[in-house]
């Protein structure tokens, strides 16, 4: 089985986007209309933040056609340019570069504005870009705080435009097919009692970032741009560009670990369970990196009611020890468990040794699992026959992706913008699955349990 998605075709991409000129999210919508000599149907994109992360979009969506690059907005000189010579040299023409995105936005003709600022940019930025007229494709978190998560899904409702927020998961067809087919039609877990889910980042990859000093913007941007801390112009050249740099260690400029790399797991057990968990109770420590303003390391718990019944998920975010099995999520059933990870090498699939051999053995002769291998019991002279369960059987999934993680993600939000997709993650999803996560900070610094309520948790 091929997990690829189908390729998109570009043959009546302009007749299906008339079509639905004026609907709103996820519905098609009208491509500007172009400069002489661009191909009419090419979607005319612009970056806001050319960082990390956009390098890895970029390279993620270099290969898909009808994409026509126009513009880059970054406060970094270096970065700017990279982005321009990087598009110079694999499409042989020059785009326009900004340091400000509302100057871009005034000025450029776009489509679709890729958001990847630091998390405390994406709401002003992802409704600026809306307000003037583009889809957005904006990464995740949707913000350093839920209220401007709100604000991305008020501008994305009141514009009629697509907002597409990375989690590029939803997009991935091993996730697709683990739940739609396995999960869903199959129900090889049985009832999902237990989530469990983590990110385990070795203390090697959690380091302060720097930068020659030389490269980095003076102290005058970056306290226009948001890098002061609030009112206080006092902070040093020095402190401004640690917090540039680092700016995920800060609380008024990101959510810390469990929002940037719990964001991913854990919309992953909404998405899979079909529901917002009914509470959280955590805890974290600032065990080891005593002077960042985030916990280092957190765990927490969620409670969800759902109509399979009740169940719980436990996260853990690690910044101080990679092993453990890296980053995964874990659906853990009366009769199966699925564990899967954006890395195939994390994906497992077991079956309880009490579940049903029949029902397993079809699924594999029906080619939608394969079998690795027969569980076997640790053996030792400690073991002791009653109290181990019998070891479960282990399968894998029958297939490969052959495309970049962010690749379908990408894709899903240019064929929406033709008309020919919907969106797998727009704002108002994204938020329903974010907003426990905004919660986890604080019940873990006010040592609290949150019951949830339409205020904690609403749009
Ligand atoms: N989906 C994923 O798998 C994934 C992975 C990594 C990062 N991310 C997300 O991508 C985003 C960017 O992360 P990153 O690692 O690239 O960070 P980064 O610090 O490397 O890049 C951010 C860029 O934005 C620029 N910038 C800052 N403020 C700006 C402003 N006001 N206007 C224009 N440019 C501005 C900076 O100069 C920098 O080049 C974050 O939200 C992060 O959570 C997502």
């Amino acid at each position: 089985m091929n997990f690829e998605l189908p390729s998109l075709s570009r043959r009546d991409f302009i007749t299906k986007s008339t079509l639905g000129a004026g609907l709103v999210l996820g519905a098609p919508s009208v491509l500007k209309a172009k400069e002489a000599g661009a191909p009419a149907d090419d979607i005319r994109v612009g970056f806001i933040g050319c960082g990390k992360q956009h390098e890895v979009i970029f390279n993620a969506m270099v290969n898909i056609p009808g994409v026509r690059y126009v513009a880059a907005c970054d406060i970094m000189e270096g970065r700017r340019k990279a982005t321009f010579n990087r598009i110079g040299s694999k499409f042989r023409y020059k785009i326009n570069q900004y340091v400000s995105a509302e100057e871009m936005l005034a000025k450029e003709d776009l489509d679709a504005v890729f958001v990847a600022t630091p998390d405390f940019w994406h709401a002003p930025h992802t409704v600026m870009a809306l307000e003037a007229g583009c889809h957005v494709y904006c990464e995740k978190m949707m913000s350093h705080t839920i209220e401007g998560a709100r604000s991305m899904v008020a501008a994305m409702d009141r514009t009629g435009k697509l907002c597409q927020i990375g989690h590029q998961r939803r997009s991935n067809p091993r996730y697709r097919y683990v739940l739609d087919e396995l999960i869903h039609k199959e129900n090889i877990c049985g009832q999902i009692i237990n989530i469990n889910g983590q990110w385990n980042r070795a203390l090697s990859s959690s380091q302060d970032i720097v930068s020659k000093p030389s490269l980095l913007p003076e102290a005058e941007i970056l306290r226009e741009y948001g890098f002061n801390n609030g009112a206080d112009h006092t902070l040093s050249l020095d402190e401004l560009r640690h917090r540039f740099l680092n700016w995920r260690f800060y609380t008024d400029l990101s959510g810390g670990p469990i929002s940037d790399l719990g964001a991913h797991q854990i919309d992953i057990f909404n998405w899979f369970m079909g529901s917002q968990p009914k509470s959280v109770m955590a805890s974290g420590g600032r065990s080891f990196f005593k002077d960042r303003e985030h916990f280092d390391n957190v765990m927490c718990i969620f409670d969800y009611d759902t109509p399979q019944g009740n169940a719980r998920a436990f996260y853990q975010v690690l910044t101080t020890t990679s092993a453990g099995g890296g980053y995964y999520e874990s659906f853990m059933g009366t009769e199966g468990t699925i564990e899967i990870s954006e890395r195939e090498a994390y994906t497992n699939i077991y079956k309880e040794s009490g579940a049903e051999n029949d029902k397993w053995d079809k699924l594999v002769q029906r080619g939608l699992l394969k079998k690795e291998a027969v569980g076997v019991a640790a053996g030792g002279s400690d073991a002791i026959a009653s109290y181990a369960s019998a070891p479960p059987d282990k399968y894998a999934l029958p297939g490969v992706i052959t495309k970049a993680p962010h690749t379908p993600h990408i894709e899903n939000f240019l064929s929406t913008i033709r008309g020919e997709a919907t969106l797998t993650c727009d704002a108002r999803h994204a938020l329903e699955s974010e907003a426990p996560i905004y919660w986890v900070n604080p019940a873990a610094n006010n040592n609290q349990i949150i019951n949830f309520t339409e205020e904690h948790l609403g749009a």
